[in-house]
């Protein structure tokens, strides 16, 4: 008989090793890594081979047989969208976020639109009481939602409940309050979170019951964060904002039923969460005056254009080390910029703290955004401003040339519905006309600097 094996995985990436470290080799988190607990001998004996093993099914056949599984709408556009239209029976979802984000509010008022789109819902919740959730539906106006309530920690009591029931969205608040009694180890831990992910997950799939769980994101290595389970579930949604904005984004990172990269936004109201049908006129709706600095960026987010303003701060550094700081975007991507700049351009931000915002809290991560974010620099840094009513965006490569970003047209749609006159963007790719918007095409970034910004 072998002795046991111990092993060890990160609460923050889900990373497994042979020993313990301080430091994350997968994500380089400190004090992250604990030893996993396994199943207690308590836990189910496998004492045969699956009776389905080997079964084998021609792919042709599947494509005849198989119809899409069915999905519900539950009537708001910007949640039935992230989930690829509508939720999918039988699949298995997390949703992801900081305390206090908001995401307890979110699936309350999910589970009450489900629940009146016709679904039969189950709301459990292990982190307050029955009366308490029934305060904060009533607070939202959802008293009278069909949907049933339990508080319950045990993971085996709430199966047990899920099976009498028999729901078809069941939504698990949160997953890091879960705890099976099987797994010899303290709730929130990761292999407790791993072992209850595992199981909800499984019994959606064999009783047909789609389950939401919600997972907090940790700073604290004793817990587990959602994504140790991420690789477990079909679809893997995060619930952003910044907090003292209004704006909350609901971001589809994984989606098997569906597109990645789609956004659904939504704005904190004292009556919850209400949903953006126009983000963009939102995002904008800060702007004031056009003032240096200060470009808007017209991005895409899964299938929906964005218009974002970024906003840039150069100014001379009493420090050695000039400061970089970014909110909102990449900052490794933007020390490229400021290289390109520098050794293509011949513009030095040497000696200059150098900030970056994506206004309203959004982040971006489309190199689309390259462009602007160099407009915003040079605005910032040689005070002037681009042309009003402007937008910009195109991706910029090492040699400084420009290249096309996709969708170019429905960015410029996008721009001219708000009242947006012209557009830089990179030649070349397909040519693309919007009526009412000047298109002023850039080739590279030296004649873009040379254009906009004088000699640079
Ligand atoms: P909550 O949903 O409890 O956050 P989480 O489950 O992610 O920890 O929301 C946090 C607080 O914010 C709570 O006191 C309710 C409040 N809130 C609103 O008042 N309006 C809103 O639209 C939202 C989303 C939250
Ligand atoms: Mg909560």
């Amino acid at each position: 008989k072998s002795p046991a094996k111990t092993s060890f995985s990160c609460s923050a990436c889900g990373a497994s090793f042979t020993k313990w470290s301080g430091r994350c080799d997968g994500c380089g988190d400190w004090n992250t890594i604990s030893e996993d607990k396994g199943l207690t001998s308590a836990g189910p004996a496998k004492k045969s081979l699956g009776a389905m093993r080997g079964k084998r099914v021609p792919l042709t056949d599947l494509a005849t047989q198989e119809t899409p599984p069915p999905r519900t709408l539950c009537g708001v556009a910007e949640l039935d969208r992230v989930l690829g239209g509508g939720l999918v029976e039988a699949s298995a979802i997390l949703v992801g976020g900081d305390p206090g984000i908001g995401k307890s509010t979110l699936l309350l008022q999910a589970a009450a639109q489900f629940a009146n789109a016709g679904l039969k819902t189950i709301y459990v919740s292990g982190e307050e009481a029955s009366a308490q959730v029934r305060m904060r539906a009533q607070r939202l106006g959802l008293e009278q939602a069909p949907v049933k309530l339990a508080a319950e920690t045990n993971l085996r009591d709430i199966l047990t409940t899920l099976e009498a029931e028999k729901p078809q969205l069941a939504i698990i608040d949160s997953i890091q309050t879960m705890w099976a009694d099987n797994v010899d180890s303290a709730p929130g831990s990761v292999s407790q979170v791993r072992a209850a992910a595992h199981e909800l997950t499984t019994f959606a799939k064999t009783n047909g019951v789609s389950i939401i769980m919600v997972g907090h994101v940790t700073k604290d290595g004793q817990i587990a964060g959602p994504r140790v389970v991420e690789h477990m579930v079909d679809t893997v949604l995060y619930f952003e904002g910044e907090r003292g904005h209004q704006f909350r984004i609901l971001r589809a990172v994984k989606n098997r039923f569906g597109p990645a990269d789609e956004i659904g936004v939504f704005e904190m109201t004292g009556a919850g969460l209400a949903q953006v049908l126009n983000p963009s006129a939102l995002f904008l709706s800060e702007r004031g005056q056009p003032s240096p600095g200060s470009v808007v960026f017209a991005g895409i987010e899964g299938t929906r254009p964005v218009l974002v303003e970024m906003q840039a701060l150069v100014a001379p550094s009493p420090h050695s080390q000039p400061r970089r700081a970014v909110v909102g975007w990449d900052s490794s991507r933007l020390a490229m910029i400021l290289a390109v700049l520098e050794a293509r351009c011949g513009i030095p931000f040497a000696g200059l703290d150098v900030y970056l915002n994506v206004a309203g809290g959004m982040k971006i991560s489309e190199p689309a955004a390259d462009l602007a974010v160099a407009a915003a620099l040079l605005s910032a840094r040689e005070d002037t401003c681009l042309p009003p009513d402007t937008v910009i965006f195109g991706e910029i490569s090492l040699s400084s040339a420009l290249r096309p970003a996709p969708q170019t047209e429905n960015r410029l749609k996008e721009a001219q519905k708000l009242g947006f006159t012209s557009a830089i963007a990179p030649s070349g790719g397909k040519s693309v006309s919007v009526s009412g918007l000047t298109l002023r095409p850039a080739s590279d970034l030296t004649g873009f600097v040379g254009e906009y910004f004088g000699a640079g």
